[in-house]
């Protein structure tokens, strides 16, 4: 499968939804949508065969798929995805945050899980189609967004162990409100030590399924404990990332830590939130951070802020670290607070978008 991140576009059919929701309905949902259970009218299709390339998009109502049950993905998990958001400005305008990141990495995903790289080009058309036909559900309260979620799976009827040669890709839409009840308070972390979520040249860089159904016994473990999130560990004890979010931490002197590792996710939000922080003269670094540097770090004062973050989230300070033997509290400061300030008001355009991060969906 040979990369084409060329500009390219495809010519979308449009079937609108016969039984699309009324306004006043639309109204009603928008009002306090709970994370991930709204879904708008419309999705987005493509399909892909290994003798056709990409083809067949278009925009149809939302709905069930009809799949094989010998389909590709429900056996081997072939299959990746991606999380961004559409803002609403003061003016009305539709706006998304850093699309070029995301088209790059569902192509380092594709690549990865021996998936065709859908153009970058294409991935960006794919959010607009939708916006084109959906762009009323993109709520206007105060931290809302409407949650894009493009995935892509084998969708090749056969049960042989090889990369699919038909796949499909959908983007389905969700408006959303804070994904943690209680908006931006201090999370709390379950350390996992029994389970890992990746492993040294497994698929811990790709935003795959799999991932995440790594993550979901030791994430009970983390409920069970009265824990928010869950954070892993690699195999020499390093901090690698919660479930769906990365994490960074906050020295004495204003420095900047995050873990560097091929085995976690590279953040949009983390990877802007560093610079929105070097931009302010903070230093940044990117390093593995063992568990006992946190710990000894908050110990000894070193570590005066941690803090997760993505897009669901956006950033989500550290309160508490909990381990098996052990309970960490995690000071609280305030540069978490003051980056999510910077980052939300230029994702809301109500600050100068001075990195060129926007674009404009609905135009
Ligand atoms: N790590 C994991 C495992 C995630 O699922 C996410 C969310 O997408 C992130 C990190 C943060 O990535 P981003 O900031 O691009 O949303
Ligand atoms: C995101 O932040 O977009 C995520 O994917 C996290 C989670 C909802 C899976």
């Amino acid at each position: 499968m040979t990369a084409d991140t060329s500009t390219a576009s495809l010519a979308f059919t449009v079937t609108r939804n016969p039984a699309a929701v009324e306004p006043a309905r639309r109204a009603e949902l928008l009002r306090e949508p709970a994370f991930g259970t709204v879904f708008t009218d419309h999705m987005v299709g493509i399909t892909w065969t290994e003798q056709d390339g990409w083809h067949d998009a278009r925009v149809q109502p939302y709905g069930p798929l009809a799949l094989d049950p010998a389909a590709a993905v429900l056996h081997y998990a072939q299959e990746i995805f991606e999380g961004i958001k559409a803002y609403r400005h003061a003016d009305g305008s539709v706006h998304t945050f850093r699309p070029d990141q995301n088209g790059a990495r569902i192509q380092r995903s594709a690549r990865r899980l021996a998936l065709p790289e859908l153009p970058v080009d294409v991935f960006v058309q794919s959010l607009r189609e939708l916006i084109a036909v959906d762009g009323d559900w993109v709520p206007s309260g105060a931290d809302q967004s409407l949650y894009l979620r493009p995935f892509m799976f084998a969708s090749e009827p056969f049960l042989g162990v090889r990369p699919a040669h038909e796949v499909s890709y959908y983007v389905i839409a969700s408006p959303v409100g804070a994904y943690f009840k209680g908006g931006a308070k201090p999370v709390s972390i379950w350390l996992s030590e029994d389970y890992a979520r990746a492993g040294k040249g497994g698929t811990g860089a790709a935003k795959t399924g799999g991932n995440y159904a790594a993550s979901l016994l030791p994430q009970a473990e983390a409920y069970e404990q009265g824990c928010d999130q869950v954070v892993f560990l690699d195999q020499d004890r390093n901090v690698e990332e919660l479930g769906g979010m990365n994490i960074v931490f906050v020295r004495k002197d204003g420095t900047l830590v995050t873990p560097a590792s091929d085995s976690i996710l590279e953040g949009i939000t983390r990877a802007s939130l560093l610079q929105l922080a070097r931009d302010r003269g903070h230093a940044v670094e990117q390093r593995p951070v063992s568990i006992d540097e946190w710990r000894e770090g908050v110990a000894s004062g070193d570590i005066v802020e941690a803090f997760a973050c993505g897009t669901a989230a956006v950033v989500a300070p550290i309160g508490v670290l909990k381990g098996r033997d052990f309970t960490l509290e995690q000071p609280a400061g305030t540069l978490a607070l003051s980056l999510r300030e910077e980052l939300t008001d230029i994702q809301y355009g109500r600050r100068e978008d001075r990195h060129d991060w926007l674009l404009r969906l609905d135009a």
